[in-house]
Protein backbone atom coordinates (compact mmCIF):
# COMPACT_ATOMS: atom_id res chain seq x y z
CA UNK A 1 0.00 0.00 0.00
CA UNK A 2 1.26 3.67 -0.91
CA UNK A 3 0.77 6.40 1.14
CA UNK A 4 -0.45 9.81 0.47
CA UNK A 5 -0.29 13.04 2.24
CA UNK A 6 -1.98 16.57 0.89
CA UNK A 7 -0.62 19.79 1.59
CA UNK A 8 -2.84 22.60 1.06
CA UNK A 9 -3.49 26.44 2.27
CA UNK A 10 -6.56 26.97 4.46
CA UNK A 11 -6.39 31.01 4.49
CA UNK A 12 -5.33 33.46 1.54
CA UNK A 13 -2.30 31.93 0.68
CA UNK A 14 1.31 32.37 1.85
CA UNK A 15 0.59 30.16 5.04
CA UNK A 16 3.89 27.95 4.88
CA UNK A 17 2.80 25.29 2.36
CA UNK A 18 6.56 25.33 0.99
CA UNK A 19 7.93 24.72 4.47
CA UNK A 20 5.78 21.89 5.69
CA UNK A 21 5.85 20.77 1.53
CA UNK A 22 9.79 20.51 2.16
CA UNK A 23 8.98 19.15 6.01
CA UNK A 24 7.75 15.62 4.48
CA UNK A 25 9.65 15.87 1.41
CA UNK A 26 12.85 14.60 2.84
CA UNK A 27 11.16 11.15 2.80
CA UNK A 28 8.67 11.44 0.21
CA UNK A 29 9.20 9.72 -2.86
CA UNK A 30 7.44 12.30 -5.41
CA UNK A 31 5.85 15.27 -4.60
CA UNK A 32 3.34 16.50 -7.11
CA UNK A 33 1.72 20.08 -7.71
CA UNK A 34 -1.57 19.96 -9.16
CA UNK A 35 -2.89 23.54 -9.86
CA UNK A 36 -1.85 27.49 -9.89
CA UNK A 37 1.28 28.84 -11.05
CA UNK A 38 4.38 30.78 -10.97
CA UNK A 39 1.95 33.10 -9.10
CA UNK A 40 2.45 30.82 -6.08
CA UNK A 41 5.88 31.86 -4.23
CA UNK A 42 6.64 29.04 -1.35
CA UNK A 43 9.99 29.51 0.95
CA UNK A 44 11.97 26.91 2.26
CA UNK A 45 15.05 27.01 4.81
CA UNK A 46 17.47 24.23 5.53
CA UNK A 47 20.94 23.97 6.96
CA UNK A 48 21.25 27.87 6.76
CA UNK A 49 19.69 28.22 3.45
CA UNK A 50 16.60 30.15 2.26
CA UNK A 51 15.06 29.26 -1.28
CA UNK A 52 11.84 30.64 -2.86
CA UNK A 53 10.10 28.81 -5.61
CA UNK A 54 7.38 29.33 -7.95
CA UNK A 55 6.29 26.95 -9.98
CA UNK A 56 8.51 24.12 -8.94
CA UNK A 57 7.14 21.37 -6.29
CA UNK A 58 9.08 21.60 -2.74
CA UNK A 59 10.58 18.75 -2.91
CA UNK A 60 13.56 19.53 -5.43
CA UNK A 61 15.62 19.67 -2.74
CA UNK A 62 15.63 16.38 -2.02
CA UNK A 63 17.24 14.64 -5.02
CA UNK A 64 15.55 10.77 -4.23
CA UNK A 65 12.15 12.52 -4.68
CA UNK A 66 10.66 12.85 -8.31
CA UNK A 67 8.94 16.00 -8.45
CA UNK A 68 5.80 16.33 -10.83
CA UNK A 69 4.16 19.43 -12.18
CA UNK A 70 0.67 18.51 -12.70
CA UNK A 71 -1.88 18.60 -15.38
CA UNK A 72 -3.58 21.05 -13.39
CA UNK A 73 -0.88 23.41 -13.72
CA UNK A 74 -0.16 26.83 -15.67
CA UNK A 75 3.74 26.24 -16.73
CA UNK A 76 5.55 29.62 -17.99
CA UNK A 77 7.94 27.73 -19.87
CA UNK A 78 10.14 31.26 -19.76
CA UNK A 79 10.11 31.60 -16.28
CA UNK A 80 10.48 27.86 -15.06
CA UNK A 81 13.80 28.43 -16.99
CA UNK A 82 15.04 31.14 -14.97
CA UNK A 83 13.67 28.94 -11.88
CA UNK A 84 16.05 26.23 -12.74
CA UNK A 85 18.64 28.47 -13.16
CA UNK A 86 18.18 30.19 -9.97
CA UNK A 87 18.74 26.85 -8.31
CA UNK A 88 21.64 25.62 -10.32
CA UNK A 89 23.15 28.83 -9.03
CA UNK A 90 22.57 27.81 -5.89
CA UNK A 91 24.47 24.51 -6.31
CA UNK A 92 20.96 22.55 -6.52
CA UNK A 93 21.49 20.17 -9.81
CA UNK A 94 20.70 16.94 -8.47
CA UNK A 95 16.73 16.88 -8.84
CA UNK A 96 14.34 14.99 -10.61
CA UNK A 97 11.78 17.32 -11.92
CA UNK A 98 8.74 16.09 -14.51
CA UNK A 99 6.48 18.44 -16.55
CA UNK A 100 2.98 16.95 -17.53
CA UNK A 101 2.33 17.10 -21.35
CA UNK A 102 -1.28 18.37 -20.31
CA UNK A 103 -0.37 21.13 -18.52
CA UNK A 104 -1.76 24.33 -19.79
CA UNK A 105 1.36 26.96 -21.24
CA UNK A 106 1.31 30.43 -19.68
CA UNK A 107 2.44 32.64 -23.11
CA UNK A 108 4.28 36.07 -23.63
CA UNK A 109 0.75 37.74 -23.79
CA UNK A 110 -0.69 36.56 -21.05
CA UNK A 111 1.29 38.66 -18.34
CA UNK A 112 0.31 41.33 -20.65
CA UNK A 113 -3.61 40.79 -20.34
CA UNK A 114 -3.17 40.25 -16.82
CA UNK A 115 -1.91 43.37 -16.53
CA UNK A 116 -4.37 44.95 -18.43
CA UNK A 117 -7.26 43.63 -17.50
CA UNK A 118 -6.34 44.47 -13.97
CA UNK A 119 -5.97 48.40 -15.23
CA UNK A 120 -9.63 47.97 -16.57
CA UNK A 121 -11.02 47.27 -12.63
CA UNK A 122 -9.51 50.97 -11.53
CA UNK A 123 -9.94 50.88 -7.78
CA UNK A 124 -12.13 46.88 -7.80
CA UNK A 125 -8.63 45.58 -9.21
CA UNK A 126 -7.83 42.00 -7.77
CA UNK A 127 -4.38 42.85 -6.90
CA UNK A 128 -2.95 40.06 -8.87
CA UNK A 129 1.05 38.74 -9.64
CA UNK A 130 0.43 40.59 -12.77
CA UNK A 131 1.82 36.62 -14.01
CA UNK A 132 -1.00 35.89 -16.53
CA UNK A 133 -2.31 33.39 -14.78
CA UNK A 134 -5.96 33.94 -15.18
CA UNK A 135 -5.25 34.93 -18.79
CA UNK A 136 -4.03 31.35 -18.86
CA UNK A 137 -6.84 29.33 -17.59
CA UNK A 138 -8.61 31.50 -19.68
CA UNK A 139 -7.49 30.39 -22.81
CA UNK A 140 -7.19 26.92 -21.80
CA UNK A 141 -10.74 26.41 -20.53
CA UNK A 142 -11.74 28.83 -23.60
CA UNK A 143 -10.16 26.05 -25.74
CA UNK A 144 -7.30 27.90 -27.86
CA UNK A 145 -4.47 27.34 -25.53
CA UNK A 146 -1.29 25.65 -25.97
CA UNK A 147 -0.15 22.87 -23.55
CA UNK A 148 3.65 21.91 -22.45
CA UNK A 149 3.23 18.56 -24.40
CA UNK A 150 2.55 20.89 -27.66
CA UNK A 151 6.25 21.36 -27.47
CA UNK A 152 7.48 18.07 -28.36
CA UNK A 153 5.78 18.62 -31.99
CA UNK A 154 6.65 21.12 -33.67
CA UNK A 155 4.70 21.02 -36.60
CA UNK A 156 0.97 20.82 -34.52
CA UNK A 157 2.98 23.81 -31.98
CA UNK A 158 2.91 25.93 -34.79
CA UNK A 159 -0.17 25.26 -35.84
CA UNK A 160 -1.51 25.60 -32.54
CA UNK A 161 0.45 29.19 -31.82
CA UNK A 162 -1.01 30.30 -35.21
CA UNK A 163 -4.87 29.55 -34.20
CA UNK A 164 -3.86 30.93 -30.87
CA UNK A 165 -2.02 34.36 -32.23
CA UNK A 166 -5.13 34.56 -34.87
CA UNK A 167 -7.20 35.79 -32.20
CA UNK A 168 -5.09 37.00 -29.20
CA UNK A 169 -3.28 39.67 -31.74
CA UNK A 170 -6.70 41.20 -32.07
CA UNK A 171 -7.53 41.26 -28.29
CA UNK A 172 -3.97 42.76 -27.56
CA UNK A 173 -4.12 45.57 -30.65
CA UNK A 174 -8.11 46.32 -29.31
CA UNK A 175 -6.13 46.76 -25.49
CA UNK A 176 -3.78 49.27 -27.18
CA UNK A 177 -1.24 46.29 -26.51
CA UNK A 178 2.07 44.99 -28.22
CA UNK A 179 1.47 42.06 -30.65
CA UNK A 180 3.00 38.95 -31.42
CA UNK A 181 4.77 37.10 -34.53
CA UNK A 182 3.70 33.73 -34.56
CA UNK A 183 7.59 33.00 -36.39
CA UNK A 184 9.65 34.35 -33.51
CA UNK A 185 7.89 32.51 -30.56
CA UNK A 186 8.09 29.38 -32.74
CA UNK A 187 11.67 30.03 -32.61
CA UNK A 188 11.87 31.40 -29.20
CA UNK A 189 9.61 28.19 -27.50
CA UNK A 190 11.54 25.98 -29.62
CA UNK A 191 14.62 26.80 -28.26
CA UNK A 192 13.00 26.23 -24.58
CA UNK A 193 11.76 22.85 -25.73
CA UNK A 194 15.12 21.54 -26.25
CA UNK A 195 15.88 22.27 -22.04
CA UNK A 196 12.53 21.05 -21.50
CA UNK A 197 11.59 18.15 -23.78
CA UNK A 198 13.07 15.24 -21.50
CA UNK A 199 11.35 16.42 -18.49
CA UNK A 200 7.67 16.85 -20.23
CA UNK A 201 5.97 13.44 -20.30
CA UNK A 202 2.40 11.53 -19.18
CA UNK A 203 2.92 12.77 -15.55
CA UNK A 204 -0.69 10.81 -14.65
CA UNK A 205 0.99 7.60 -15.56
CA UNK A 206 3.86 8.45 -13.40
CA UNK A 207 1.77 9.38 -10.13
CA UNK A 208 -0.32 6.24 -10.61
CA UNK A 209 2.83 4.13 -10.56
CA UNK A 210 3.66 5.36 -7.66
CA UNK A 211 0.06 5.06 -6.05
CA UNK A 212 -0.10 1.19 -6.88
CA UNK A 213 3.87 0.48 -5.90
CA UNK A 214 4.12 -1.06 -2.35
CA UNK A 215 5.39 1.61 -0.01
CA UNK A 216 5.77 4.87 -1.78
CA UNK A 217 5.00 7.84 -0.82
CA UNK A 218 3.12 10.59 -2.77
CA UNK A 219 3.06 13.99 -1.28
CA UNK A 220 0.45 16.79 -3.41
CA UNK A 221 1.71 20.24 -2.72
CA UNK A 222 -1.00 22.87 -3.10
CA UNK A 223 -0.18 26.63 -3.82
CA UNK A 224 -2.56 29.68 -3.14
CA UNK A 225 -5.13 29.47 -0.07
CA UNK A 226 -8.61 27.88 -0.35
CA UNK A 227 -10.17 31.43 0.24
CA UNK A 228 -8.46 32.14 -2.90
CA UNK A 229 -10.61 29.43 -4.69
CA UNK A 230 -12.15 30.77 -7.68
CA UNK A 231 -14.93 28.97 -6.40
CA UNK A 232 -15.23 28.84 -3.10
CA UNK A 233 -13.24 31.60 -2.66
CA UNK A 234 -14.22 35.36 -1.86
CA UNK A 235 -15.30 35.66 -5.66
CA UNK A 236 -14.16 37.76 -7.27
CA UNK A 237 -10.65 38.53 -5.71
CA UNK A 238 -9.65 35.25 -5.69
CA UNK A 239 -7.15 33.15 -8.21
CA UNK A 240 -7.93 31.53 -11.29
CA UNK A 241 -7.95 27.43 -9.63
CA UNK A 242 -8.71 25.88 -7.04
CA UNK A 243 -6.19 25.18 -4.01
CA UNK A 244 -8.74 22.81 -2.45
CA UNK A 245 -7.62 19.26 -1.91
CA UNK A 246 -10.64 18.20 -4.59
CA UNK A 247 -8.39 19.69 -7.18
CA UNK A 248 -5.99 16.53 -6.46
CA UNK A 249 -7.53 14.18 -8.25
CA UNK A 250 -8.13 16.51 -11.49
CA UNK A 251 -4.90 18.17 -11.11
CA UNK A 252 -2.75 15.38 -11.11
CA UNK A 253 -4.84 12.53 -13.24
CA UNK A 254 -5.64 10.10 -10.78
CA UNK A 255 -8.94 8.45 -9.08
CA UNK A 256 -10.17 10.47 -5.90
CA UNK A 257 -10.22 7.54 -3.81
CA UNK A 258 -6.05 8.07 -3.13
CA UNK A 259 -7.14 11.44 -1.11
CA UNK A 260 -7.10 10.20 2.63
CA UNK A 261 -4.89 12.76 4.94
CA UNK A 262 -5.32 16.50 4.34
CA UNK A 263 -2.96 19.06 6.08
CA UNK A 264 -4.49 21.72 5.93
CA UNK A 265 -1.73 24.94 6.15
CA UNK A 266 -2.72 27.76 8.78
CA UNK A 267 -1.02 30.58 10.20
CA UNK A 268 -1.67 31.33 14.22
CA UNK A 269 -3.38 34.45 13.10
CA UNK A 270 -4.20 35.29 9.07
CA UNK A 271 -2.46 37.54 6.15
CA UNK A 272 -3.86 38.36 3.10
CA UNK A 273 -2.04 39.84 -0.37
CA UNK A 274 -4.22 42.19 -2.65
CA UNK A 275 -7.45 43.55 -2.66
CA UNK A 276 -10.54 41.83 -1.36
CA UNK A 277 -12.48 41.11 2.11
CA UNK A 278 -10.41 40.20 5.11
CA UNK A 279 -12.90 40.42 8.25
CA UNK A 280 -10.39 40.09 10.94
CA UNK A 281 -8.37 43.00 9.05
CA UNK A 282 -6.43 44.67 11.72
CA UNK A 283 -5.45 48.42 11.40
CA UNK A 284 -3.00 49.08 13.92
CA UNK A 285 0.40 48.72 15.97
CA UNK A 286 -0.34 44.77 16.38
CA UNK A 287 -1.02 44.31 13.07
CA UNK A 288 2.27 46.11 12.15
CA UNK A 289 4.34 44.04 14.96
CA UNK A 290 2.83 40.97 13.28
CA UNK A 291 4.08 42.13 9.86
CA UNK A 292 7.72 43.20 11.32
CA UNK A 293 8.15 39.79 13.21
CA UNK A 294 6.64 37.59 10.74
CA UNK A 295 8.13 39.42 7.99
CA UNK A 296 5.00 39.72 6.52
CA UNK A 297 6.06 40.93 2.83
CA UNK A 298 5.17 38.88 -0.60
CA UNK A 299 7.60 36.09 -1.95
CA UNK A 300 6.70 36.91 -4.96
CA UNK A 301 5.68 40.98 -5.63
CA UNK A 302 7.42 41.87 -2.04
CA UNK A 303 4.24 43.73 -1.40
CA UNK A 304 3.35 43.86 2.45
CA UNK A 305 0.90 41.33 3.34
CA UNK A 306 -2.90 42.47 5.28
CA UNK A 307 -2.61 41.11 9.00
CA UNK A 308 -5.51 39.64 11.09
CA UNK A 309 -6.31 37.62 13.49
CA UNK A 310 -7.03 34.03 13.51
CA UNK A 311 -10.64 33.82 12.11
CA UNK A 312 -11.98 30.50 12.95
CA UNK A 313 -15.34 30.82 10.61
CA UNK A 314 -12.62 31.02 7.59
CA UNK A 315 -11.00 28.00 9.52
CA UNK A 316 -14.43 25.63 9.69
CA UNK A 317 -15.30 26.91 6.09
CA UNK A 318 -11.80 25.40 4.37
CA UNK A 319 -11.98 22.38 6.91
CA UNK A 320 -15.07 21.38 5.75
CA UNK A 321 -14.68 21.99 1.79
CA UNK A 322 -11.14 20.78 2.26
CA UNK A 323 -11.44 17.40 4.12
CA UNK A 324 -8.94 18.70 5.78
CA UNK A 325 -7.92 16.44 8.45
CA UNK A 326 -5.22 18.54 10.44
CA UNK A 327 -3.96 21.78 11.08
CA UNK A 328 -0.50 22.76 10.42
CA UNK A 329 -0.37 25.87 12.58
CA UNK A 330 2.37 28.14 11.29
CA UNK A 331 4.49 31.14 12.64
CA UNK A 332 3.60 30.40 16.12
CA UNK A 333 6.73 32.33 16.95
CA UNK A 334 5.11 35.64 15.77
CA UNK A 335 2.52 35.87 18.61
CA UNK A 336 4.99 35.59 21.43
CA UNK A 337 4.56 38.80 23.63
CA UNK A 338 1.12 39.88 22.03
CA UNK A 339 -0.50 40.31 25.23
CA UNK A 340 -4.24 39.35 24.52
CA UNK A 341 -4.65 37.36 21.41
CA UNK A 342 -7.95 37.75 19.44
CA UNK A 343 -10.07 34.72 17.79
CA UNK A 344 -12.74 35.29 15.57
CA UNK A 345 -15.74 32.91 16.52
CA UNK A 346 -18.46 34.05 14.39
CA UNK A 347 -19.17 37.00 12.62
CA UNK A 348 -22.22 38.79 12.63
CA UNK A 349 -24.26 40.35 9.85
CA UNK A 350 -26.72 42.66 9.76
CA UNK A 351 -27.32 42.12 13.77
CA UNK A 352 -27.38 38.23 13.20
CA UNK A 353 -25.11 35.77 14.34
CA UNK A 354 -23.48 33.30 11.30
CA UNK A 355 -21.30 30.39 11.11
CA UNK A 356 -20.42 30.50 7.99
CA UNK A 357 -18.69 33.05 5.46
CA UNK A 358 -21.94 34.20 3.06
CA UNK A 359 -21.22 33.61 -0.09
CA UNK A 360 -21.62 37.16 -1.58
CA UNK A 361 -18.94 39.83 -1.37
CA UNK A 362 -21.51 42.47 -0.53
CA UNK A 363 -22.67 40.47 2.25
CA UNK A 364 -18.75 39.53 3.29
CA UNK A 365 -18.28 43.23 3.68
CA UNK A 366 -20.87 44.37 5.83
CA UNK A 367 -19.74 41.02 8.65
CA UNK A 368 -18.24 42.11 11.63
CA UNK A 369 -16.06 39.24 13.46
CA UNK A 370 -17.26 37.99 16.81
CA UNK A 371 -14.16 37.93 18.90
CA UNK A 372 -12.78 35.69 22.06
CA UNK A 373 -9.47 36.61 23.59
CA UNK A 374 -7.05 34.26 24.97
CA UNK A 375 -4.07 35.14 27.05
CA UNK A 376 -0.59 35.63 24.93
CA UNK A 377 2.86 34.21 26.26
CA UNK A 378 6.16 36.10 26.51
CA UNK A 379 8.25 33.22 26.24
CA UNK A 380 10.79 32.37 23.47
CA UNK A 381 9.20 29.45 21.49
CA UNK A 382 11.47 29.23 18.49
CA UNK A 383 13.50 26.41 19.75
CA UNK A 384 10.30 24.08 21.36
CA UNK A 385 10.46 20.63 19.49
CA UNK A 386 8.08 18.77 21.47
CA UNK A 387 4.29 19.74 22.14
CA UNK A 388 4.88 19.65 26.38
CA UNK A 389 8.12 22.37 25.60
CA UNK A 390 5.30 25.14 24.52
CA UNK A 391 4.21 27.20 27.26
CA UNK A 392 0.77 26.60 28.72
CA UNK A 393 -1.15 29.69 27.13
CA UNK A 394 0.23 29.08 23.73
CA UNK A 395 -1.13 25.04 24.06
CA UNK A 396 -4.57 26.54 24.97
CA UNK A 397 -4.58 28.88 22.49
CA UNK A 398 -3.78 25.34 19.86
CA UNK A 399 -6.57 23.67 21.61
CA UNK A 400 -8.85 26.29 21.16
CA UNK A 401 -8.25 26.77 17.17
CA UNK A 402 -8.55 22.82 17.12
CA UNK A 403 -12.24 23.14 19.27
CA UNK A 404 -13.27 26.31 17.37
CA UNK A 405 -12.82 24.55 14.29
CA UNK A 406 -13.22 20.87 14.90
CA UNK A 407 -9.92 19.87 13.29
CA UNK A 408 -7.19 18.38 15.69
CA UNK A 409 -3.88 19.97 15.65
CA UNK A 410 -1.25 17.94 13.29
CA UNK A 411 1.47 19.79 13.40
CA UNK A 412 3.00 23.17 14.93
CA UNK A 413 5.57 25.46 13.06
CA UNK A 414 7.41 27.89 15.60
CA UNK A 415 10.62 29.25 13.02
CA UNK A 416 10.86 29.44 9.42
CA UNK A 417 13.81 26.41 9.55
CA UNK A 418 12.68 23.07 8.67
CA UNK A 419 14.00 21.58 12.24
CA UNK A 420 11.66 24.51 14.15
CA UNK A 421 8.60 21.79 13.69
CA UNK A 422 6.45 20.09 16.17
CA UNK A 423 4.92 16.90 15.59
CA UNK A 424 1.29 16.08 17.63
CA UNK A 425 -0.33 13.89 15.67
CA UNK A 426 1.34 10.92 15.51
CA UNK A 427 0.06 9.37 12.20
CA UNK A 428 1.64 11.91 10.56
CA UNK A 429 4.63 10.10 11.60
CA UNK A 430 4.16 7.49 9.26
CA UNK A 431 4.42 9.78 6.38
P1 LIG B 1 3.66 29.48 1.21
O1 LIG B 1 3.37 30.28 0.00
O2 LIG B 1 2.44 28.92 1.83
O3 LIG B 1 4.72 28.43 0.98
O4 LIG B 1 4.27 30.50 2.28
P2 LIG B 1 5.38 31.63 1.99
O5 LIG B 1 6.70 30.97 1.84
O6 LIG B 1 4.93 32.55 0.94
O7 LIG B 1 5.30 32.47 3.33
C1 LIG B 1 5.54 31.89 4.57
C2 LIG B 1 6.68 32.66 5.23
O8 LIG B 1 6.75 32.32 6.60
C3 LIG B 1 8.06 32.34 4.67
O9 LIG B 1 8.85 33.49 4.72
C4 LIG B 1 8.57 31.27 5.62
O10 LIG B 1 9.99 31.21 5.66
C5 LIG B 1 8.02 31.76 6.92
N1 LIG B 1 7.71 30.74 7.93
C6 LIG B 1 7.14 29.51 7.74
N2 LIG B 1 6.90 28.93 8.93
C7 LIG B 1 7.31 29.80 9.87
C8 LIG B 1 7.26 29.79 11.30
O11 LIG B 1 6.79 28.87 11.95
N3 LIG B 1 7.76 30.91 11.92
C9 LIG B 1 8.27 31.97 11.26
N4 LIG B 1 8.72 32.99 11.97
N5 LIG B 1 8.30 32.01 9.92
C10 LIG B 1 7.82 30.95 9.24
P1 LIG C 1 1.17 30.94 -2.44
O1 LIG C 1 1.16 29.59 -3.13
C1 LIG C 1 -0.87 34.69 -1.64
C2 LIG C 1 -3.42 36.29 -4.80
C3 LIG C 1 -2.97 37.58 -5.44
C4 LIG C 1 -4.32 38.17 -5.81
C5 LIG C 1 -5.12 36.95 -6.22
C6 LIG C 1 -5.15 36.68 -7.72
O2 LIG C 1 2.51 31.51 -2.28
O3 LIG C 1 0.37 30.87 -1.19
P2 LIG C 1 -3.36 35.72 -9.43
O4 LIG C 1 -2.01 36.22 -9.81
O5 LIG C 1 -3.36 34.34 -8.91
O6 LIG C 1 -4.36 35.91 -10.52
O7 LIG C 1 -3.83 36.70 -8.24
O8 LIG C 1 -4.52 35.86 -5.57
N1 LIG C 1 -2.41 35.21 -4.81
C7 LIG C 1 -1.72 34.82 -3.74
N2 LIG C 1 -1.68 35.33 -2.49
N3 LIG C 1 -0.14 33.60 -1.94
C8 LIG C 1 -0.19 33.06 -3.18
O9 LIG C 1 0.42 31.90 -3.50
C9 LIG C 1 -0.97 33.70 -4.16
N4 LIG C 1 -1.22 33.46 -5.46
C10 LIG C 1 -2.12 34.39 -5.84
O10 LIG C 1 -2.27 38.39 -4.54
O11 LIG C 1 -4.92 38.72 -4.67
MG1 LIG D 1 3.71 32.19 -0.75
Amino acid sequence: MSETLVVVGSQWGDEGKGKITDYFATRADMVVRYQGGNNAGHTVMFDGNKYSLQSIPSGIFNPATVNVMGNGMVINPVSLCAELDKLHERDITDYKLRISSRAAMVMPWHPLLDGAYEESKGEALIGTTKKGIGPAYCDKYSRTGLRMGDLLDPEYFRERLGAALDIKNRELEMLGLRTFDADEVFEQYMKLAERLAPMICDTSELVNGALRTDGERVLFEGAQGMMLCIDHGTYPYVTSSSPSAASVPVGAGIAPQWIRKVVGVAKAYCTRVGSGPFPTELHDATGDGIRERGHEYGTVTGRPRRIGWFDAVVGRYTAQLGGITDWAIMLLDVLTGVDTIRICTDYELDGRRIKNPPPTIAALERCKPVYIEMPGWQEDITGCRTYAELPENARKYVEKLAELTGVQIGMISVGPDRRQTIIVDKELEKF
